[in-house]
């Protein structure tokens, strides 16, 4: 259904559709680019030029790979050329209504067999389609930031999507060089569902005073091989941007106290202490300042690290339970979307699904909250001595 030949059309020029159009253009594609922004067009050309330039001095490009790929893309002004297009990703702002309506507006330019997705990060793809007199031709093709670095992309189907569309998508983007996954159409796909409890358990220990923030991100390091911690990624990540995504997913799974956002969050939030970006989060980066120190107590770091974790692996069993995705594409997500050391799954088996069960279960007695009922997979496992692999 694709090949080189198909063009390729990007709707949203900001961080991620740059970012996509760079990727389909290095893989060979002729690609275009719009933005209702002129000024968002331009900036998203410059910058195409400066990063072309660092990667070409960094010797990870040849000269001619990076003029074909500046020679590839072609921003333009209105969806004229989108007639050409064989895909079209959406990455505009994060808003049902707008995409609701730029899908509709695509469908009266693009021929009949072109192929309509978005990067949304946190809507549903099956009311997106909605919008569309053939809903049938539209998924979701989901990057994560920056696209041109990170390998993952979900590949979500509506529930109108076409079956056949599925591979043939997933053939396309494995060839521009990224590992796809198939997610079901539900909040946060896999990524941004399952990773939730890295923050807000975090979190939870954090406000209940068990441990501090260094001593927390240095547990989660230390005896997880976590990158970076879940302040230190927060902070990182933004809390515009990670804290809304938490509240959408819980409000999305209609209020489900397993994914309750966490107000000392909502409080950073509210002050505009959005993390690195402004100088202040959960740490503060304003030049003079020392980092604060973990205490570095084993007991009580492990004590944090197996409950983080507990909380993630049942997170990702309940994925598998409600058939969210495979167990192969759950542990491809974690380990290439945000890279966790470990499938959840693998390491789930490595522990042993008892192990786990009785952490959620002493969790559940103490707390008797929802938020922390293990899931019914979890329990069938242990019972008939199972392991995911
Ligand atoms: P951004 O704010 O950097 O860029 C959005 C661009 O869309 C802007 O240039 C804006 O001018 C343009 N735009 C807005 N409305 C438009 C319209 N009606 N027609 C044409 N252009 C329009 O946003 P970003 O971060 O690139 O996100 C885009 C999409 O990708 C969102 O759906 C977001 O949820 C999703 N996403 C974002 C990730 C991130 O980390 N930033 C990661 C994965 C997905």
């Amino acid at each position: 259904m694709f090949s080189k030949d198909s063009v390729i059309g990007v709707i949203g020029s900001g961080a991620m559709g740059a970012g996509i159009a760079q990727v389909a253009s290095t893989a060979g594609h002729i690609v275009y680019v719009y933005d209702n922004s002129a000024k968002s067009l331009e900036k998203a050309q410059s910058n195409l030029k400066s990063s072309l330039t660092k990667l070409v001095e960094k010797q990870k490009i040849s000269v001619e790979l990076s003029q074909s790929i500046s020679k590839n893309i072609n921003f333009v002004p209105d969806l004229n050329s989108f007639s050409k297009c064989g895909l079209v990703i959406e990455a505009i702002a994060e808003n049902l209504e707008v995409k609701q309506k730029v899908f509709s507006d695509l469908e009266k330019i693009v021929s009949a067999d072109c192929v309509l997705a978005t990067n949304t990060s946190s809507l549903s793809i099956t009311s997106i389609a909605s919008a569309c007199t053939k809903p049938e031709r539209v998924l979701g093709i989901h990057f994560f930031n920056p696209a041109t670095i990170m390998p993952l992309v979900e590949i979500i189907p509506g529930i109108a999507t076409q079956q056949s569309l599925i591979g043939n998508v997933k053939k396309l983007i494995d060839g521009w060089g990224k590992v796809t996954v198939i997610a079901k159409d539900t909040p946060g796909f896999i990524v941004n569902r399952v990773a939730r409890p890295f923050y807000s358990e975090a979190l939870r220990i954090y406000e209940e005073g068990i441990a501090d923030i260094p001593t927390i991100d240095w547990a989660m390091k230390e005896f997880g091989g976590f990158k970076m911690g879940p302040f230190e990624l927060m902070d990182l990540i933004g809390h515009d941007v990670n804290y809304v995504v938490t509240e959408t997913v819980w409000k999305q799974f209609y209020f489900d106290p397993r994914f309750k956002p966490a107000l000392s969050q909502k409080r950073l939030l509210e002050a505009g202490f959005l993390g690195k970006k402004s100088g202040k989060g959960f740490y503060n980066y304003a030049e003079g300042t020392t980092l604060l120190e973990p205490d570095r107590n084993t007991a009580i770091g492990k004590l944090v690290f197996t409950r983080v974790l507990a909380m993630l692996i049942n997170e990702a069993v309940d994925s598998l339970y409600y058939k969210i995705a495979s167990k192969e594409d759950l542990d491809l997500a974690m380990t290439k979307g945000v890279n966790y050391p470990k499938g959840l799954l693998k390491w789930a088996d490595e522990i042993g699904p008892e192990n786990i069960l009785q952490t959620m279960m002493v969790l559940y007695d103490l707390y008797q909250e929802d938020r922390y009922r293990p899931s019914v997979l979890l329990k069938q496992m242990v019972l008939q001595n199972k392991g995911f692999y």
